[in-house]
């Protein structure tokens, strides 16, 4: 696992946008997997940045997002399709129609299973995803792959944690009431079967998770640790985030 520690979360912005444009410009068609949340957004901005500034170019790029919650419609301020819009997809000249966000409006539960089903073979019919970009929470999830996840769980419906609730109530009038209890989310082995991963992470907040997915046993405690056996994972982190790593060789720029 390549681990670069960056100075700020604007530092890992730029970072992270880097490895991406540089695979995205060799490819005819690229597919990205994207994640939401606070920490990707610093490299959104970058990506945005450049393809005003710089020509960069969004028309090769396919899109699927790891999640949604289940129950919001996809207008409503918090749903995953909404921010994905606002963040990146209204601001660069990709495909609207090419960008997928796991639909989490459909109410009838084995319509939901059909969905994931037909959302896994949406990435495999074109050709699985190049690169998967992931935050991670403090409790260790990926996507909301919430610690006991299947280490090969494909895309499917996840209760979330009281944790990732409460951290995702500052999202909702700081209410974990009105905090969705259910998502569609990738599995660990849907994230895992993509080229390569960049897992994003910034603030004293994820020292703990950071450090325990790094450097911990690789478990189902903790499932950004599988990303230890993943073929090309790299891990773009701050100063804070990476304090309670304690092995030698990772990059400091
Ligand atoms: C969101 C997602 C989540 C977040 C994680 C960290 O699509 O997949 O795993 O990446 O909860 O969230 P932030 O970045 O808000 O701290």
């Amino acid at each position: 696992m390549r681990v670069i520690i960056v100075k700020d979360t604007q530092q890992m912005g730029r970072v992270a946008a880097d490895l991406i444009v540089q695979d995205l410009k060799k490819r005819a068609v690229y597919v990205l997997g994207l994640a939401t949340g606070s920490t990707p957004l610093s490299m959104y901005q970058e990506l945005i940045r450049r393809h005003r500034e710089e020509g960069l170019d969004f028309s090769n790029v396919i899109s699927f997002n790891l999640d949604e919650y289940i129950g919001l419609p996809a207008n409503h301020s918090e749903s995953y399709r909404r921010f994905m819009n606002e963040n990146l997809f209204n601001h660069i000249n990709i495909n609207k129609k090419l960008t997928f966000v796991p639909d989490g409006t459909i109410k009838d539960l084995c319509d939901v299973e059909k969905f994931c089903d037909w959302y896994e073979g949406q990435i495999a019919d074109v050709g699985g995803v190049d690169y998967q970009v992931l935050g991670i929470g403090t409790n260790g999830h990926i996507g909301f792959n919430e610690p006991g996840s299947s280490l090969g769980s494909m895309t499917r419906i996840k209760t979330l944690t009281e944790r990732t609730r409460l951290d995702n109530a500052r999202f909702f009038d700081n209410d974990i009431n009105q905090v969705p209890k259910y998502s569609i989310t990738m599995g660990i082995g849907t994230v895992m079967k993509a080229k390569k991963v960049v897992l994003l992470a910034s603030g004293k907040g994820k020292a703990d998770a950071v450090v325990e997915s790094c450097e911990g046993a690789v478990s189902s405690k903790c499932p950004a640790s599988a990303l230890q056996l993943h073929q090309y994972a790299t891990y773009v982190v701050d100063e804070a985030a990476a304090s309670k790593l304690t092995l030698e060789g990772y990059e400091k720029i």
